[in-house]
């Protein structure tokens, strides 16, 4: 019987691929890929330090497989955000962790398991992609048949003094144009409906050769890869996540160009506040953001905004908080993740004195989460009548007659779904308004 490993996934949608990536080289590799941890040789966590006490709950997780075995121990190994900024300290930590993978060591994942299953060394690689490594992943080892992420551009230049990702991700690689071509029409020819070109910063895209965007003109590498990318004739295309700085209006005029860019961009802005963006050396201003969303919003087709947005940043006043009130009034935004800040170790801000109390940060969190919900719920009442098409993706959670899907302007939508297949793309009529998703019925096939 072969080694069976299984690999559970946290976080972004960088390690959904990076897990989709190991299991294609570890099934290369002779290794059966396992889909629970209880009988399973090898049990890895993928991991995401972006949340707080990210290690502490890898520890909590392996405490909990445990309970669900008899016998045998496995490997227990660590991948990921955590296992690169941990490191050796992981197994100063855990007597029960074997191996510890770091962000780019991803293609070396079977022989580094070969090592850690003879058990008389613990295993560690912390080191940088090889140049052989290939970035792809075949149509078929997908975690989703309908919705593939690609991955355009990894790592980030950016530093921003809260944030732990140029360490954990190391710095922006881009992948060749040519390449990620070559992976869209696979997977379009294979049937996928939706793809996400993700990366830290998509539009920061800039790989070595222009291969693949000779043909295609635009004011930035990245406008280009998105029109030659919607040239391929995929039916929906989505990328994330854009930085502000970078967030060039050609992107919008790409998008205007073809109904096969989806209508919706997520460009986070962390706070509304020109002192605190200074703070968090995030390269823009609060007008200079301004000005990228009024290109946005002055697109031929309706585009969705979404946003990310730290509250109680060091130093953050109570007139800082007022700035991002208003710049989140001003924008009246599609969708919004809200954090409190806390503090990473080894980044810049964590030598800063924290001075915003708990209960400040939660009140601030409260009363923006407050506003947001109602002029989202405006948006989405606006919904209501119209028709839209949906990618029925899968059987919804909460309900077994309904599925649930996104539309192009990525908002999820839940209706009953006899009359449609999972994998068809579904007009809709919007009848109901949840306070994050919409509720419709199917009309057609669209
Ligand atoms: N504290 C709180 N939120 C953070 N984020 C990143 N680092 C921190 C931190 N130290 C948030 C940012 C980012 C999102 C993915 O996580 O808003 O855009
Ligand atoms: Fe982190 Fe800033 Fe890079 Fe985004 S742009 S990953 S917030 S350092």
């Amino acid at each position: 019987m072969s080694t069976s490993v299984y690999v559970e996934t946290f976080g972004c949608q960088m390690n959904v691929a990076d897990s989709e990536r190991a299991a294609v080289r570890l099934r290369a590799a002779g290794y059966e890929l396992s889909d629970r941890p209880n009988n399973a040789d090898v049990v890895i966590f993928n991991t995401c330090s972006v949340r707080e006490r990210a290690a502490h709950k890898v520890f909590t997780r392996i405490g909990e497989v445990r309970r669900t075995r008899l016998g045998v121990e496995p490997v227990f190994g660590v991948m990921g955000c955590v296992a690169q900024l941990e490191g050796e300290t992981l197994f100063d930590n855990s007597p029960l962790v074997n191996l510890v993978v770091g962000t780019r060591a991803t293609d070396r994942l079977p022989a580094l398991i070969d090592r850690a299953l003879d058990r008389k060394q613990r295993v560690i690689d912390l080191g940088e992609r090889d140049e052989t490594d290939a970035w792809d992943v075949p149509a078929t080892a997908r975690t989703s048949p309908y919705v593939a992420f690609v991955p355009i551009i990894e790592g980030c230049n950016k530093f921003c003094t809260y944030c732990i990702v140029p360490f954990s991700r190391g710095r922006e690689k881009s992948r060749s144009a040519a390449e990620i071509i070559d992976e869209v029409k696979q997977l379009r020819d294979y049937g996928y409906r939706e793809i996400h070109l993700i990366g830290q910063n998509v539009n920061s895209y800039r790989p070595k050769t222009e291969a693949g965007l000779e043909q295609f003109k635009g004011a930035t590498l990245f406008a280009r890869l998105l029109r030659a990318v919607a040239a391929t004739g995929m039916e929906r295309i989505k990328f994330t996540t854009s930085f502000p700085r970078d967030f060039h209006p050609d992107i919008v005029a790409a998008i205007d160009e073809n109904e096969n860019l989806c209508n919706w961009v997520h460009l986070p802005v962390q706070s509304g506040s020109d002192r605190v963006l200074r703070a968090m050396r995030r390269g823009h201003t609060a007008a200079d953001y301004l000005r990228r969303i009024e290109s946005i919003k002055n697109a031929r087709r309706q585009i969705a905004i979404t946003s990310d947005i730290i509250v109680g940043f060091p130093g953050e006043t109570e007139q800082d908080f007022r700035d991002t009130m208003t710049l989140v009034s001003n924008v009246r935004y599609d969708g919004l993740y809200i954090f409190k800040y806390s503090e990473r170790p080894g980044t810049p801000a964590a030598k800063l004195n924290d001075d915003v109390t708990r209960t400040e940060k939660t009140a601030r969190f409260l009363e923006l989460e407050e506003l947001q919900k109602r002029q989202q719920r405006t948006i989405y009442e606006s919904y209501v009548g119209r028709e839209i098409n949906v990618l029925a993706e899968s059987v919804s959670a909460k309900s077994e007659s309904d599925l649930t899907g996104h539309t192009t302007c990525h908002k999820v939508v839940n209706f009953p779904g006899r009359s449609v297949k999972l994998g068809e793309v579904a007009a809709v009529r919007v009848t109901d308004v949840k306070q994050n998703s919409l509720y419709g019925e199917a009309l057609a096939a669209a």
